[in-house]
């Protein structure tokens, strides 16, 4: 099993990660950090809550993280997150709310903590902006070193962003945050829209989700075919892509990838702000402490993730 932290902004395909990673049993998740990003911090939050509680999975540890990005310039993409994901981040789904609140420790505190207590038998799987890391690893930055490896959704470096014609959402949102830890030693996986956006879920999938008939398999449903409606809206595409869900499959199934090792930097300014681009500085660099995902095999990871919900869900 593999032990990771999931570091989320609960949106849909967070929750989608989430439940993802509850099922598949090479996932042993030791905690979750909740950061802004699809939605304001204390609604992602609760909606983290709220989704381990509908599939009784309360007594996962989760706390809080950043309220803001690192420059706190507040790029604002909340008119566009809640078109995608809902007003409530989770396709406006009606569930119960968690009895649970947070730990007290924050996000940024847990991160460090986690790193120098399980060193190499940890990965965290970044899912949002990398505000919470970004703070963490200025704290410390010698405790991320030790870890086995971090997993990043985010970015876009063979195919165009889906903010802008350069930029991803998740590092652009911080984009301060991002360059950080790219240009850092930190052993890093990057799962970008290269990989992301052939990931696609459709509606032949979830039918079936609909007929396991409990509340909680109708919720999930229902919060999908959001998602769905959301992508056919924006995008005219059939089906959803599993951004966040496909970084955790990758965490835990390394061979499904296929990756270049570059070092990667992040544009701060100008149209191109949020680009993910190979850092000319380290070009020549040997052995690069990034790779990059630029294949997978997503058939095999779709059936992972079809069992994995399958498994929750009944
Ligand atoms: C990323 O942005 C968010 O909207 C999703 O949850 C995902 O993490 C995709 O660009
Ligand atoms: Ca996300």
């Amino acid at each position: 099993m593999q032990k990771i932290i999931l570091d989320v902004d609960t949106g849909i395909d967070d929750a989608l990660a989430i439940l993802y990673a509850m099922g598949d049993e090479q996932a042993e998740v030791i905690g979750i950090t909740t950061t802004y990003g699809n939605i304001d911090l204390n609604e992602a939050t609760q909606n983290t809550l709220d989704i381990l509680q509908l599939i009784n999975t309360a007594d996962i540890p989760v706390y809080k993280g950043s309220l803001h990005s690192l420059s706190d310039e507040k790029y604002i993409r909340r008119e566009v997150t809640s078109r995608i994901h809902g007003k409530n981040g989770i396709g406006d789904i009606q569930i119960e709310i968690s009895a649970y609140k947070p730990e007290k420790e924050t996000a940024v505190d847990y991160l460090i903590e986690a790193a120098l207590k399980y060193g190499k038998e940890l990965k965290i799987v970044c899912v949002g902006p990398l505000t919470n890391l970004a703070h963490a690893y200025k704290k410390n930055p010698e405790a991320f070193l030790q870890i086995e490896e971090i997993v990043i959704m985010g970015g876009a470096l063979t195919v165009p962003g889906n903010v802008t014609s350069f930029a991803e959402a998740n590092i652009i949102e911080d984009a301060v945050a991002a360059k950080t830890i790219f240009e850092s030693n930190l052993p890093l996986k990057i799962v970008g829209l290269d990989v992301t956006m052939r990931t696609i879920l459709t509606q032949k999938e979830t039918e079936e989700w609909w007929k396991y008939n409990t509340n909680h398999s109708q919720a999930i449903a229902e919060m999908t075919d959001y998602y769905f409606k959301s992508y056919k809206e924006q995008l005219g595409f059939d089906g959803c892509a599993l951004h966040d869900p496909l970084a955790v499959g990758i965490a835990l199934y390394p061979e499904l990838a296929e990756t270049l090792a570059i070092d990667l930097t992040v544009e701060l300014k100008g149209p191109a702000k949020g680009r993910t681009i190979g850092n000319y500085e380290k070009l020549n660099q040997k052995n690069p402490s990034t790779e990059v995902c630029i294949q997978i095999d997503h058939t095999k990871f779709l059936s992972f993730f079809m069992e994995a919900i399958e498994k929750v869900l009944n």
